[in-house]
């Protein structure tokens, strides 16, 4: 068990953000301590539309998200602990800070890293979470690294 603990440290002090370099083909490695947080949050998340992925936005703008209820104009069933709290470690690993004096965005469209994910992509606007499908075939399975073919 020691080796074990040890193995999953250092993963995590390696990779604060999940970004270790081990995609097995399409789908990002999850480490084990983030797996269930990662099972719930695409439980809660993907009911009314697709669970979008945690770099597209600021860590902070997933904290606000999963603590309000009231949520774009309808009401979300409350997230309670301790399951709120793993939705929020896995959100928070693989999600970067906001910038010292940005405003915390809640759309798409107003999201630096979204944008930053897409350069030289030409993005419908506006950009909803109902548009991922047209470049992203896989994104109702949480697949975000196939894209289609004319993108390849
Ligand atoms: C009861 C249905 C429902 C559930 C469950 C739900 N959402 Fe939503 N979500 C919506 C609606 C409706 C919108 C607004 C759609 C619009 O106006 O384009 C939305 C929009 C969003 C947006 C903004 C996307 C954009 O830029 O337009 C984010 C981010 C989001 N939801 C995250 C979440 C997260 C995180 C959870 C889980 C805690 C969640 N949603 C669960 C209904 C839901
Ligand atoms: C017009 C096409 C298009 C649309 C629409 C689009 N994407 Fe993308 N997306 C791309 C392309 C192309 C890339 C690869 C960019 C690159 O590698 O430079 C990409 C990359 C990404 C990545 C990074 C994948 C990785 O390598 O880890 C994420 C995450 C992502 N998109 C999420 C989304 C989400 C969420 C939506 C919907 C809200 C969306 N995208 C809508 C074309 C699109």
């Amino acid at each position: 068990m020691g080796w074990l603990l040890a193995f999953a440290t250092n993963v995590q002090g390696a990779t604060p953000n999940g970004n270790l370099a081990s995609e097995i083909g399409t789908v990002d490695v999850v480490a084990p301590q983030y797996k269930l947080g990662q099972e719930l949050y695409l439980e809660n998340c993907s009911t009314c539309h697709i669970a979008l992925p945690p770099s597209v936005f600021p860590t902070q703008t997933w904290r606000n998200l999963i603590q309000d209820t009231s949520h774009y104009g309808v009401q979300l069933k409350p997230l309670i602990d301790p399951p709120r709290m793993l939705v929020w470690r896995y959100l928070a690993t693989f999600s970067r800070p906001i910038l010292q004096d940005e405003q915390i965005p809640y759309r798409l469209g107003s999201s630096r890293y979204f944008k930053a994910l897409h350069p030289q992509v030409k993005l419908p606007n506006p950009v909803q979470a109902s548009s991922c499908v047209t470049c992203h075939p896989s994104a109702s399975e949480y697949n975000f690294r196939k894209l289609t073919k004319e993108w390849e």
